[in-house]
C-alpha cells in the first residue's frame, strides 16, 4: 500500500519490460513466451520448456535433441565440487549447500561466468548440474551408492534417478516433468528479481544464481513447499483440519500454499497439481495427503477467502515420489534456476543498473558530540 509514495514490498510496482512471462492475477493464467502454462504442462517437457525460456521459440525437433545432449553432458560434477560435498554435514540445509556449490562452481568455470549473450552456457551447466549436486548430497548423507552417469535419462528421469537411485515409472517421470515445468519460471517473483538486480550491475549469471538461491529459500517464497508438509503432519487428519487452521489463522499464523501477491483467483499451477497429486496417489493406492489438502483448501477458502499457491500441492507430489522433504525446495529451485538464467540474459541484452530509491524518515542534522563528551542515551 502507497504510504507516501512507497509501494511496500515493491507491490504493484512495474519495474522493468520482459518479453518471458506473463502472469494474469485477475483471470489466473501464467504464459511462458506466449505459451499457455496448461498447454506447455499438458504436451511439452522440461527441456522444451527451458529451451523456450532461454531462446524464445519453441525447438525443431533437431534443436530438442541437441539440448538434451548437450544437458546430459554436462550434469558431471568436477571432482572439488565432490569434495566439499564430502564435507557437508548430513544436516546441513540443503539449500545452502546448493547456494555454496553453486558459488565454488564459479571459481572452478570461470568461463561460463562472463556476462552477456555467452552465458547461455552457463545456463545450461547449472540447468543440468544443479540435480548433480542434490543427488550426491543426498547420497553421500543416505549411504547410498555414489551417483553414476545416465546420460541417456531424460531431464526428469535424471532428477528422480540422482535423489532416489530406483527405477521410477513414466508416471513418476511424467509427474515429475509437469512439475518442473510449472516452477520454470514466474516473472519478477523475489528470486528472480533479485537474479535480475545482481545482472543489473555486470555481475556474472553464477553470482546472479547464488542470489535467487538465497532468496528462494525463504518461507514465504520457495520455502513454503516443506512447511506444507509440516502442516499435514500437525492436521493428522481430515476431520482436525478445521481445529488446526482455524486455530492457526486465530493466531494470525500464515497457513503455508495460500495466498499469493499477484493472483487474486486460484494460481493455475496449484489446479494442474492438485489433478497430479491426486493420479499419482491413485496410482500409487495412497490419496491420504490429497485428501488432507482438500480438507485444509475448504477451510482456508471459507474463513479467510484464500486460493491455493504452486506450494500447496507440490510437496505431496514430492513426497509420493519418494523425495525427501527437505530436498522439496531445492527441487524448486533446479526448476527455476532455467527461468533466472532466461532473465539474466534477457537483462544483460538490455541492461539498466536496478536501482530504487527509498523514502528517508531518519532524523537530520544531528550536531557530532565528541565521544569523550558523549553519555550513555
Ligand atoms: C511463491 O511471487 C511469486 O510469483 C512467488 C511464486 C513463484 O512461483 O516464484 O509464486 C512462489 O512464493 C508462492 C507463495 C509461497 N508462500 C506461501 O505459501 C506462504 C504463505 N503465503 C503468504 O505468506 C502470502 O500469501 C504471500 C507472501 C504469498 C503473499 O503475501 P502478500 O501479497 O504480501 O499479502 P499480505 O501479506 O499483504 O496478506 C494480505 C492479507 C493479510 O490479511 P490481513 O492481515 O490484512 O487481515 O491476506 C492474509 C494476510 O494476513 N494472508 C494470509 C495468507 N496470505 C495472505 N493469511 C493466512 N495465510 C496466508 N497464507
Amino acid at each position: 500500500m502507497a504510504e507516501g509514495g512507497v509501494q511496500r514490498g515493491l507491490e504493484d510496482v512495474v519495474a522493468l519490460e520482459s518479453q518471458i512471462c506473463f502472469i494474469d492475477g485477475k483471470e489466473g493464467r501464467l504464459i511462458y513466451r506466449g505459451y499457455d502454462i496448461r498447454e506447455l504442462a499438458e504436451r511439452s517437457t522440461f527441456e522444451e520448456v527451458a529451451y523456450l525460456l532461454w531462446y524464445g521459440r519453441l525447438p525443431t525437433p533437431d534443436q530438442l535433441d541437441g539440448l538434451r545432449t548437450r544437458l546430459a553432458g554436462l550434469r558431471a560434477l568436477p571432482e572439488p565440487i565432490e569434495r566439499i560435498l564430502a564435507e557437508m554435514p548430513p544436516s546441513a540445509n540443503a539449500m545452502d549447500v546448493l547456494r555454496t556449490c553453486v558459488s565454488a562452481l564459479a571459481i572452478l568455470e570461470p568461463a561460463e561466468t562472463q556476462p552477456g549473450p555467452s552465458s547461455i552456457g552457463g545456463a545450461l551447466r547449472l540447468t543440468a548440474v544443479l540435480p548433480t549436486i542434490l543427488g550426491h548430497f543426498h547420497r553421500a548423507r543416505a549411504g547410498m551408492p555414489r551417483l553414476a552417469p545416465a546420460p541417456d535419462l531424460s531431464h526428469a528421469a535424471w532428477v528422480l534417478h540422482a535423489l532416489r537411485g530406483t527405477e521410477a515409472s513414466e508416471l513418476e517421470v511424467r509427474a515429475l516433468d509437469v512439475a518442473l515445468i510449472l516452477h520454470a519460471d514466474h516473472e519478477l517473483n523475489a528470486s528472480t528479481f533479485a537474479a535480475r538486480v545482481t545482472a543489473s550491475t555486470l555481475s556474472d549469471l553464477y553470482s546472479a544464481v547464488t542470489s535467487a538461491i538465497g532468496t528462494l529459500k525463504g518461507p514465504l517464497h520457495g520455502g513454503a513447499n516443506e512447511r506444507v508438509m509440516e502442516l499435514l503432519d500437525e492436521v493428522g487428519t481430515p476431520a482436525r483440519a478445521e481445529e488446526v487452521v482455524r486455530a492457526k489463522l486465530a493466531r494470525h499464523e500464515r497457513i503455508m500454499g495460500f495466498g499469493h501477491r499477484v493472483y487474486k483467483v486460484e494460481d493455475p499451477r496449484a489446479t494442474i497439481l492438485r489433478e497430479w497429486s491426486r493420479k499419482l496417489g491413485q496410482a500409487k493406492g495412497n490419496l491420504r495427503y490429497f485428501d488432507l489438502l482438500r480438507q485444509v483448501e475448504q477451510v482456508v477458502h471459507a474463513e479467510k477467502g484464500l486460493y491455493p499457491n504452486v506450494d500447496l500441492y507440490s510437496g505431496s507430489i514430492y513426497t509420493l515420489l519418494g523425495i525427501p522433504r527437505d530436498l522439496f525446495t531445492p527441487l524448486f529451485a533446479a526448476s527455476r534456476v532455467s527461468g533466472w538464467t532466461a532473465h539474466v540474459l534477457e537483462e544483460y541484452q538490455d541492461l539498466r543498473l536496478i536501482r530504487p530509491t527509498s523514502r528517508y524518515v531518519g532524523p537530520i542534522d544531528l550536531a557530532y558530540v565528541p565521544i569523550e563528551k558523549r553519555t550513555a542515551a
